[in-house]
């Protein structure tokens, strides 16, 4: 499941900057917060999972992940496209708000969520790379 997350959450995230660069019209919208809500779904994947991994018996063991300087490194990361993502929610919850009165959203700010969405993805790779290296016990 938590790998399964990768492939949601990079396709998702990638998608979403898309669809916020495209034409925001019904359809535009729709792909909008469909993307959105892949990302949310990978979000609650990784950290679901990630939390049994890291802290139930079945890997390492918890006092191997918390005397790892790489697995604080990655949650930093996940804390940081967390952080990144609070404006980019509060705007989408805005439009969903808006469309369901019945009015139009001001999407003066889509092109700068997409490029929100871009970084996430690319900070999603770091966190990769750093999760291979704390699988294979590299650079504690
Ligand atoms: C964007 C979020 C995340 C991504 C992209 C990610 C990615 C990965 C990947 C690719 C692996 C497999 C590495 C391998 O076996 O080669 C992995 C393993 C793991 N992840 Fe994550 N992860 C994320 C979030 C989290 C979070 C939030 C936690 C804990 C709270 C976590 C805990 C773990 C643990 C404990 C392992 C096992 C490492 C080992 O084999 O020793 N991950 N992660």
């Amino acid at each position: 499941m938590h790998l399964l997350a990768l492939g949601i959450g990079l396709g998702a995230a990638y998608a979403r900057a898309r669809a916020l660069k495209g034409t925001l019209d019904d359809a535009g919208f729709r792909r909008v917060f469909l993307t959105d809500a892949l990302w949310g779904l990978a979000g609650f994947l990784w950290i679901a999972t990630g939390l049994i991994r890291a802290f139930s018996s079945i890997e390492k063991g918890t006092e191997f992940y918390l005397t790892t300087g790489l697995f604080h490194a990655k949650l930093g990361l996940v804390g940081l496209i967390l952080a990144l993502e609070v404006w980019p929610m509060v705007v989408l919850i805005g439009w969903r708000k808006k469309l369901a009165k019945g009015g139009s959203p001001d999407t003066s700010a889509a092109r700068a969520l997409a490029r929100i969405s871009h970084a996430q993805a690319g900070i999603v790779v770091v966190i990769v790379c750093l999760a291979t290296a704390i699988a294979r016990g590299m650079w504690r």
